[in-house]
Parts: C-alpha cells; sequence; structure tokens
C-alpha cells in the first residue's frame, strides 16, 4: 500500500498548484491527477452536481489503487468531502479558504476572500466566516468568469485583468490587508493580483499547507512511500492537454499527460 500513489483531483487543472507543493515535499511519492477540465467550473454547479462530479473523480482515483486522495478543489472540498469521507474508506485530504490564518494576521480587521460561488454558498464556509465573524469582517467576492479564463490559457488577457479589477478595487475601500484566494486555480493569477492590490495587502493561498498536511497524514497512517527514487507522476485531462502542459512547463520532474475520457 505505501507505494500505491496519491491521488488529486480538480475541477481542471487548478490544483496542479497544489500538485507542485505536494511533490516538492513528498518527492518520492507517485501521484495520479485528474483534471475534470470537462466539466469545469465547478463553481457555477448546484451542491448535488458537485457531489456526483467528486464520486466520479474519487471513484476513478479508487480504481487506479490510490492510496490516498488530495482535493485540490475548495469548491468539492467545501461540497462533498463530509460525503466522501462518511462513504469512501479512503482517507482525504481538503483545502478549504485559509479565512483562520488571514484573521489571526489581519490588523486592519478586514480581509477579502476570492473563490467560487460553489464555496462562498456551501454549509462548510458559512461555519468558518461564523466562527471569526467576531474578530474580522470578510468581504467576499464571487470569482464568476476566472476559471474558464484559466482553463483556456488567458492568463494574462485584457479580459482577465478587467474582471479581476473588478472583483478586487471595491474590496480595499474596505480597508482589507488580507486576500485569501480561494480557488486552486488562482495562485496562477498572483503577479496580475499583486498589481491590482499592491503591496499592503497580502495574498493567502494554502497550497503548502495542503502539502505540509498530506505529509503528516501519511506519516501518521504508516502510508509514506519507501520507495527513494524519484515518484512517477501521471495526470489524466478529459479536455485539450495544451493549457495543462503549458501550465506545468515550469517543474523539473518528469510527468505524463494522457487525455481520458472520464
Ligand atoms: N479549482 C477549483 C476550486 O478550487 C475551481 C472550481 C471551479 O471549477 O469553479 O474551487
Amino acid at each position: 500500500m505505501k507505494n500505491k500513489p496519491i491521488g488529486i483531483f480538480d475541477s481542471g487543472i487548478g490544483g496542479t498548484s497544489i500538485w507542485k507543493e505536494v511533490v516538492k515535499l513528498v518527492p518520492n511519492e507517485n501521484t495520479i491527477y485528474l483534471a475534470d477540465s470537462k466539466n469545469a467550473p465547478y463553481g457555477e454547479k448546484s451542491s448535488e452536481e458537485i457531489i456526483a462530479l467528486s464520486i466520479k473523480n474519487t471513484e476513478l482515483l479508487i480504481s487506479k489503487g490510490c492510496k490516498l486522495i488530495i482535493i485540490a478543489c475548495n469548491t468539492a472540498t467545501t461540497n462533498a468531502i463530509d460525503y466522501l469521507r462518511e462513504n469512501y474508506s479512503v482517507p482525504f485530504i481538503g483545502i478549504e479558504p485559509a479565512i483562520k490564518p488571514a484573521a489571526l494576521l489581519s490588523k486592519t480587521g478586514a480581509i477579502g476572500i476570492l473563490a467560487t460561488k460553489g464555496t462562498l454558498s456551501s454549509k462548510l464556509f458559512e461555519k468558518t466566516t461564523k466562527e471569526y465573524s467576531k474578530i474580522i469582517t470578510t468581504i467576499e467576492q464571487d470569482g464568476e468568469g476566472l476559471v474558464p479564463l484559466i482553463e483556456e490559457g488567458k492568463l494574462n488577457s485584457p479580459e482577465l485583468t478587467e474582471l479581476l479589477s473588478t472583483y478586487l478595487k471595491p474590496m480595499l475601500n474596505f480597508n482589507i490587508d488580507h486576500l485569501v484566494l480561494g480557488c486552486t486555480h488562482y495562485p496562477y493569477l498572483i503577479p496580475q493580483i499583486k498589481k491590482i492590490i499592491g503591496d499592503n495587502v497580502t495574498i493567502i493561498d494554502s497550497g503548502e499547507a495542503v502539502a505540509r498536511q498530506t505529509k503528516a497524514i501519511l506519516e501518521k497512517l504508516d502510508l509514506l512511500s519507501t520507495d527513494l527514487s524519484k515518484g512517477n507522476h501521471l495526470f489524466y485531462i478529459n479536455a485539450e492537454t495544451k493549457v495543462l502542459k503549458e501550465i506545468l512547463s515550469d517543474v523539473s520532474v518528469e510527468f505524463k499527460v494522457q487525455k481520458l475520457d472520464f
């Protein structure tokens, strides 16, 4: 079991921001990544639909023998992780907007959260924001339209910059000092985001924290790979492979990308 792969899934290519951190921290683990780009964006779907897609991805990863599954998608985590944990015995690691660190670090008492509609409307998100509502004000913004542009590889398009400005500039009027990126696609927008929000707002994304949590759980469950060579990495995508390959062009480890209908 120890040398079986870690499974990772996302609505598309965004979860690679998590995968990159995981591979840095546990380089000898094998991984299988599912990019469900055909069904992106999840954030505009109902909770029931997001759960159904998460089940489909989970069952495929289990059929490939995965020892642990990382839900590298805030929208899928906040809507489906409870269901998945109740119904499958494989351990799950999820990702949700990092409200806690932002709340504890904030000096102005106001933080911005950019996430999908599916995340912002989830029960889990509501529960977490409620918990911190005594110490901070959260300015929430639905990033509608951003995920499809990222999936199309239009990271530097004027269209995307304009959308980001519309979403982020109003937050500055609330004197936010932290911006939580509540979607795993958004770390790819950090250079553009910085140009809009300036140096006084700290960007928080949870990629590294998810990688640390993955390592801790593998240790706790005695599931760390015993193979000392570099891991094998396989990406399955149910749409064109071009943008995924572009987004992975900065990694130094070897990987394979394969188109698969799932
Ligand atoms: N990467 C997903 C997330 O973290 C994007 C969701 C979507 O497809 O809308 O929320």
